[in-house]
């Protein structure tokens, strides 16, 4: 998936030194510092995701790095320098923000994220995509997740930066987050690769509910016999960095435990909200929505117990599903 040699890789490598000493030493670290005090973080966790600070200023970096024309031109290819297209100019695309390192899974850091400090906008600045780095397959924190622990039995996904930190924070080292991206089929694939079992945990907005939905296609072509993906929905408001902080460790395991959805659950709720079964109309209309997601499951235990439950819900016997699976589709 990702070039085994490229010289973007000793340059993103530099980068994220300069940019973790200047978190220990830089003579503005202090903002920087206090921030993520503020936001609980220890010495410890920021040592193991290697965060670090972007010094304000147009051009430390480039000062760090820069060298000549050829080195320059590098450090634009690998994301961490701009050239303005009208004066030919080069500046750090990275300034005045919280530095998170995006590493890929043999732990080559491949990109960052960084954050402002308070609330300006944009909150986050993610490094483009690269020869090394392609946003919709990489997810935040796995190579950090696995280094915790080479027997993971379950993983979280999570949206941002911050929750996966946050819950290793306290003790929860197996979040990984999909770095503003929808979850992807490669995303599961990948995952499941490692663990049976996926846990979904997306913020308790509109935003984190669709994502949720998008999360559960995505899962569906992934789901053979034997794996399995939950779904904890968070109260509104909160994310799992804040939930965490706010009750601590062990209620938020209780949370997990008593309140996650398996995602047949979630599947038939969720479609039961958009069509109601209640009347023939909404049976129907269900029937037509479920039959071709069910359809993309290749665990065929399960396919067929969703077939069941659909039967169950609408009366429609298992012919009459088989026809519907290939009429299209749309989604809540
Ligand atoms: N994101 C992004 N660019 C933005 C906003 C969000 O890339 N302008 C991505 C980041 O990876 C972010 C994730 O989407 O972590 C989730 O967004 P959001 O919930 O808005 O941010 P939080 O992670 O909760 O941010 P924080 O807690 O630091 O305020
Ligand atoms: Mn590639
Ligand atoms: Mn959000
Ligand atoms: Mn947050
Ligand atoms: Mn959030």
């Amino acid at each position: 998936r990702q070039p085994v040699d490229s010289p973007l890789y000793p340059l993103l490598a530099a980068a994220a030194d300069y940019y973790r000493q200047a978190l220990k030493s830089h003579a503005t670290r202090k903002s920087a510092v206090e921030y993520l005090k503020g936001r609980g973080l220890s010495g410890v966790i920021a040592r193991d995701f290697g965060l670090g600070f972007a010094p304000p200023g147009w051009d430390n970096l480039m000062k760090h790095l820069g060298g000549d024309a050829l080195q320059q031109k590098a450090l634009i290819d690998a994301g961490l320098l701009i050239e303005n297209a009208e004066n030919g100019k080069r500046y750090d695309r990275f300034r005045d923000r919280v530095m998170f390192p995006i590493r890929d899974s043999r732990g080559r850091v491949i990109a960052f994220g960084g954050r402002v400090l308070g609330d300006d906008k944009p909150k986050y600045l993610n490094s483009p995509e690269t020869p090394v780095f392609h946003k919709g397959q990489e997810l935040y924190g796995l190579y950090e997740a696995r280094q915790a622990n080479r027997d993971l039995d379950e993983i979280m996904v999570v949206e941002g930066y911050m929750d996966v930190i946050a819950l290793a924070q306290q003790g929860l080292r197996n979040a990984v987050a999909t770095l503003g991206t929808a979850t992807s089929e490669e995303h599961l694939k990948r995952l499941f690769r490692i663990v049976p079992s996926v846990l979904f945990c997306f913020d308790g907005d509109a935003a984190g509910r669709k994502a949720a939905w998008r999360a559960l296609e995505a899962t569906l072509p992934n789901l053979q016999d034997g794996r399995r993906a939950r779904f904890l929905f968070l109260p509104d408001g909160e994310d799992p960095d804040t939930l965490v902080r706010a009750e601590g460790t062990d209620a938020f395991r209780a949370r997990i435990q008593q309140h996650s959805q398996p995602l047949a659950d979630y599947f038939f709720q969720q479609l039961s909200d958009e069509a109601d079964p209640r009347s023939l109309e909404g049976k129907a209309h269900l029937a037509t929505l479920a039959a071709p997601l069910i359809e993309k499951i290749p665990g065929a235990n399960l396919r067929a117990l969703m077939r069941q439950r659909l039967t169950e819900i609408t009366g429609l016997n298992g012919e009459a599903l088989q026809h519907m699976a290939a009429a299209p589709t749309t989604t809540p």
